[in-house]
């Protein structure tokens, strides 16, 4: 265990400094926590299209598809977590703030009987947690006092025992999972590992969701929690070293955008373009008007030569036209193992 937690606390740092170093953090800060966001809906059977969260990052409110709604939600409980470590520490009241945020309404701690994790069809049940509030509450004090208290641990395998205490406790009638995991993020943030929420830690999950699921099982069942840690302790080793391999590629990228617009824009390249172009891979006119402080006529004319250029491709939606960085896009999203990030292909 020793071992792996020195492996991901050195991926983990690579990662940290990489974010330190980039010229424009935002980019990550915008898109990763869009794909956990999507990736931890998805664990729970919340299916959304990146081309859909993307398209409404920056207006939730005109997403009509019910999935996409809650998976901005996972985000935007993200975002608030995060911002709610700098004025108190991570706490019970934390986990009701991010669970309330995700479901989109007040989560009391379960009080009612009948939760149980298992064949919703056959009402099969492999695992039942605690019965009644005081249970409840009286177990997640002692999940609380852990994260602060664990003195000699190291952070990360912290995380990994809280994560599964905290599902095994299982405090509200839905919303365990995508709050617990949330959760594993603002733990880290909290312990400094990480100064931003840019873990995608969800990604390494959903590619071994059985192996996740049997893992916290085995954890009541037989006590496993040594391969329990050391299986979240391999993903945010994997989960970082993928991040750091993209936040190079998005930088390779940046540079041959920097050189695109340079033949668009008078007087050189426009940055602030440029940064638009890349924290909002999904762009209106009306955000290149916003960021770089210029009329339509002129921000359509520099989106237009983009498009000429194979930059940026354009798609109408309704009345409106959108810009997307297919080669950001495709980055992010593609799939691809450890193994290496290959050039991307477009333009
Ligand atoms: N055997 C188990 N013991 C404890 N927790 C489990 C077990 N199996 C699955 N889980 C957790 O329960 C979560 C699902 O609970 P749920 O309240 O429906 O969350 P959500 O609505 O976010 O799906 C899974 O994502 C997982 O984290
Ligand atoms: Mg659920």
């Amino acid at each position: 265990m020793l071992k792996s937690a020195i492996e991901a606390r050195a991926a983990l740092a690579a990662l940290d400094q990489a974010m330190r170093r980039i010229p424009n953090p935002h980019v990550l800060i915008n898109a990763i926590p869009l794909l956990e966001a999507q990736a931890s809906s998805e664990i729970e059977n919340i299916v959304t299209t990146t081309d859909d969260l993307f398209r409404f990052a920056g207006d939730e409110s005109a997403a009509s598809d019910p999935a996409t709604k809650e998976t901005l939600q996972y985000r935007a409980a993200l975002f608030a977590g995060f911002a709610g470590l700098a004025t108190r520490p991570l706490s019970v009241s934390s986990a009701i703030d991010v669970c309330s945020i995700v479901k989109h309404r007040e989560m009391p701690i379960r009080s009612r009987s009948g939760t149980f994790i298992g064949n919703p069809v056959t009402q099969k049940a492999v695992y039942t947690p605690p019965v009644g509030e005081a249970v409840i509450r009286d177990k997640l004090t002692n999940w609380q006092e852990f994260i602060h208290d664990a003195r000699g641990l190291d952070p990360l395998v912290v995380m990994a025992i809280a994560h599964y205490q905290f599902e095994a406790i299982h405090p509200f009638d839905d919303g365990n999972g995508r709050t617990g995991r949330i959760l594993n993020i603002l733990l880290l943030v909290e312990a400094g590992i990480i100064q931003q929420p840019v873990l995608y830690l969800s990604r390494f999950i959903i590619e071994h969701k059985d192996e996740y699921y049997d893992r916290l099982l085995a954890v009541t069942k037989d006590g496993e929690w040594e391969e329990w840690i050391l299986f979240l302790l391999e993903g945010l080793r994997a989960t970082a070293v993928w991040t750091v391999r993209k936040i190079d590629a998005i930088h390779h990228l940046q540079e041959r955008a920097r050189e695109a617009i340079r033949s668009v824009t008078p007087g050189g390249p426009n940055a602030d373009l440029l940064a638009v172009l890349f924290e909002q891979p999904y762009c209106r006119i009306a955000n290149v008007m916003g960021a770089c402080g210029v009329s339509r006529p002129t921000a359509t004319g520099w989106l237009n030569s983009l498009v000429a250029n194979g930059v940026l491709s354009d798609v109408k939606v309704g009345r409106e036209r959108l810009f997307i960085n297919v080669a950001l896009v495709t980055l992010l999203t593609r799939a691809e193992s450890e193994g290496g990030e290959a050039e991307p292909t477009l333009f």
